[in-house]
């Protein structure tokens, strides 16, 4: 594995996008920054993060033989990468809340973006970004917002815990071709946070109704149950969780 070290860049994401573009990337290269000044979260969203305190950085995976509507298991497989490295170490009351934050104690201690480059009905490649709250305490306007610290009380080696985050998520990345897609969907929906209890759903700014996460469909939508026991299947920019 190649891991290029950076001290700053705009998102570690594009830094590696902008590489694959001019030239032909090793597998599994890594980019770490201590810091990002445009990091880039979800559905257009910034990540930021408090430099040399938490973690930034970015994954290379070449893909053969991956149909492009398998995507979706890209996102299993890294999420549940996180999750098995954090509780590698030892991070409670871990969960997945979809389609990938990554959640500690019900708080988010880590993002994930993925980026996919298609060719000819299968994924090429991915650039698979993961912002990972580490030693920070603070969390400006993110109230939902969690780090290994907080959770845990231990102060982490940022160098430990991105080797051991990298090997668990490149781990999981090689079962990905091999292994049963429904083995994979059904361990990662066994973490999936608030699975079978009522939440609070919003599809829009004014309208929220009550709902009861069942599960995921190969595509990635979410199966949400509804008060007169109907399934309704949502895509991540169709609705937000609320509670
Ligand atoms: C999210 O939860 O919205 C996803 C956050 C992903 C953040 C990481 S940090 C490293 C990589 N570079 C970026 O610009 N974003 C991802």
């Amino acid at each position: 594995m190649q891991i290029i070290k950076l001290n700053a860049i705009d998102s570690t994401n594009s830094y590696l996008k902008n590489l694959s573009r001019v030239s032909r990337i090793v597998d599994e290269t890594v980019v770490t920054s201590k810091s990002q000044t445009e990091g880039r979260g979800q559905m257009g969203s910034t990540w930021s993060s408090k430099a040399g305190q938490s973690l930034t950085f970015s994954i290379f995976k070449r893909f053969y033989n991956l149909d492009v509507n398998k995507q979706f298991a890209i996102n299993i497989a890294v999420s549940l990468g996180v999750l098995n490295a954090l509780k590698n170490l030892n991070v409670p009351l871990l969960s997945i809340k979809w389609p990938n934050d990554i959640m500690s104690r019900s708080k988010k201690v880590g993002g994930i973006l993925i980026e996919n480059l298609l060719e000819s009905g299968n994924v090429k490649s991915s650039v698979i970004g993961i912002g990972l709250n580490v030693n920070q305490t603070g969390f400006q306007d993110y109230p939902q917002a969690t780090s290994l610290l907080l959770s845990t009380g231990n102060k982490f080696i940022l160098d430990e815990v991105l080797e051991t985050v990298i090997n668990a998520v490149l781990i999981e990345l090689k079962h990905l071709e091999k292994k049963d897609f429904q083995i994979l969907k059904t361990d990662y929906e066994k973490f999936l946070f608030r699975k079978d209890v009522v939440s609070v759903f919003a599809e829009n700014e004014t309208d929220s109704f009550n709902g009861i996460i069942k599960g995921t469909t190969d595509e990635g939508r979410l199966i949400i149950e509804t008060e007169e026991n109907t399934l309704h299947q949502y895509e991540v920019k169709e609705i937000k969780m609320l509670f």
